[in-house]
């Protein structure tokens, strides 16, 4: 990459804490590695970043932080953070000459993040039921749970925020929306339990325990993947008119599921969901196209025998014009690399996104900066590979056994799955115009 030699070259010859190393780490790092916030860490002072610059080195070096999995010469989205060639050569270099500090004198305030939301004001709060223990025994711990609500009316939400009450332990949260129809549900707060545990129970087991049924003990109206959180990643606030969730008064966020980390001491999380109204219906609402395991076919069908080493493809023809807002590639443990793209009926080829070192830990769901629009006719193609050899860092058996696809009704995350989520509206000419930034 000619761009990489420059950077390079153009590296200076005294690399300093205060000229150089602090505006990449409070651009980079500092909106996780500061207190109350994900990351194991601050980076914020000189006294931080010396304290940490062997590990910090390797980690930039390895592409390990900051997380960020997608490949930026394939696709861009909103929201990166990827360090490039010269900035990892710089923290190197700043190592190797022995962490100066320079004219910290010199150096702006720290960067100062806003409160507890990132869209401001909510106009309604939603909590979860109650508070969850988490003992300090070093264990990653899955669980189901739900946040009920009642509002005043049946209505439209522009944005939907999960915010963490342990940042440093929720790792991840996968959440639907359930909407109780008219009459169906008369109490949406009660349930025996407030916390599944998703090794031992999921699907439809879960979803009892925790009462989501109708009084009629059928099952509720439910939006998959209405809020998704991972640590670091902005909540998108759509232009008006677009996108927005219609709820009904009476509904509750499922959170299928809602992955703590390790912790050493015996701690607590009690999170909550911000909402934000829509003044009337989106006039252009959001829609899914599911793609892979349980969706559409995947050949060969997904099973890996031990040590095996494979590829699956999948793919789509989109039967309508539509405008591409996000799109979320999905797999477990054993997934390794990740591309998806679609190829118009000129023949032409359009890149979604590729992933070349698969980490089930940061699934983000990726916005693109502007819609982008795909013709009906178009096919879209997605290639998973698998590895189920020992080798495999993330192998979570010792041998390896063997895998099959799940059904993810009853979904463990050592079973593995290959999907792929789009989410769009209906097409409009010049949609490719419209940011999808929230400081458009
Ligand atoms: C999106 C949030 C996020 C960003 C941005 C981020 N980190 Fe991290 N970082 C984490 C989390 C969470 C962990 C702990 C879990 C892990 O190791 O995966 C971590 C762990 C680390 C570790 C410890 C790794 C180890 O194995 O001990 C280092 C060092 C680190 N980060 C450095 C950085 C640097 C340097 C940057 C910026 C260039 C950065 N991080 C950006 C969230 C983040």
């Amino acid at each position: 990459m000619p761009d990489e030699a420059r950077t390079r070259i153009d590296l200076p010859d005294t690399v300093t804490f205060a000229q150089h190393i602090a505006p990449l780490l409070w651009e980079n790092c500092t909106p996780c590695h500061r207190p109350g916030q994900a990351g194991p860490f601050s980076l914020i002072t000189y006294q931080d970043a010396r304290r940490k610059a062997k590990t910090i080195r390797l980690v930039t070096s390895k592409r390990y932080m900051p997380p960020w999995p997608a490949d930026t010469s394939f696709s861009r989205f909103l929201g990166e953070r990827v360090l490039n060639e010269g900035q990892i050569a710089l923290i190197t270099k700043w190592v190797e000459q022995g962490t100066l500090p320079g004219d910290t004198s010199k150096l702006p305030a720290p960067p100062v993040f806003r409160g507890t939301s990132l869209l401001g004001e909510p106009d309604v709060v939603v909590w979860l039921r109650d508070t969850f223990r988490i003992p300090g025994d070093g264990r990653d711990r899955f669980v189901i749970t739900k946040a009920p609500f009642e509002l005043a009316r049946d209505t439209f939400l522009r944005a939907i925020e999960f915010v963490p009450g342990n940042r440093r332990l929720v790792h991840h949260m996968n959440g639907a929306m359930i909407n109780y129809a008219d009459g169906a549900k008369r109490d949406v707060f009660w349930s025996a339990t407030n916390y599944v545990n998703a090794e031992e129970a999921s699907g439809p087991t879960a979803f009892k325990a925790l009462a989501l049924e109708n009084d009629d003990s059928s099952w509720p109206a439910l939006v998959p993947s209405a809020v998704n959180y991972l640590p670091g990643m902005a909540p998108v606030l759509p232009p008006e008119g677009i996108g927005g969730l219609f709820v009904k008064k009476k509904g509750a966020f499922l959170l299928n599921s809602l992955h703590y980390g390790p912790s050493a001491r015996d701690t607590s999380d009690r999170s909550h969901f911000n909402l934000w109204f829509a003044p009337q219906a989106p006039s252009r609402p959001l829609q899914e196209i599911s793609m892979g395991s349980n969706h559409t076919l995947v050949e060969p069908p997904l099973h890996l025998g031990p040590g095996e080493v494979k590829s699956f493809h999948t793919s789509y023809v989109l039967t309508t014009d539509i405008s591409v807002l996000t799109v979320n590639p999905h797999m477990h443990l054993l997934g390794k690399k990740f591309v998806a793209f679609a190829v118009a009926p000129s023949g032409d080829t359009i890149p979604l996104v590729r992933i070349n070192d698969w980490d089930f830990r940061w699934q983000y769901a990726y916005t693109f900066p502007r819609l982008l629009p795909l013709t009906k006719g178009t096919v879209v193609h997605v290639l998973g590979s698998f590895d189920n050899t020992a080798a495999n860092p993330n192998q979570p058996f010792d041998p390896p056994r063997d895998v099959t696809g799940t059904d993810s009704r009853f979904m463990r995350t050592t079973d593995e799955m290959l999907q792929f989520f789009i989410t769009y509206i209906d097409h409009s000419p010049g949609d490719e115009r419209i940011s999808l930034s929230a400081d458009r």
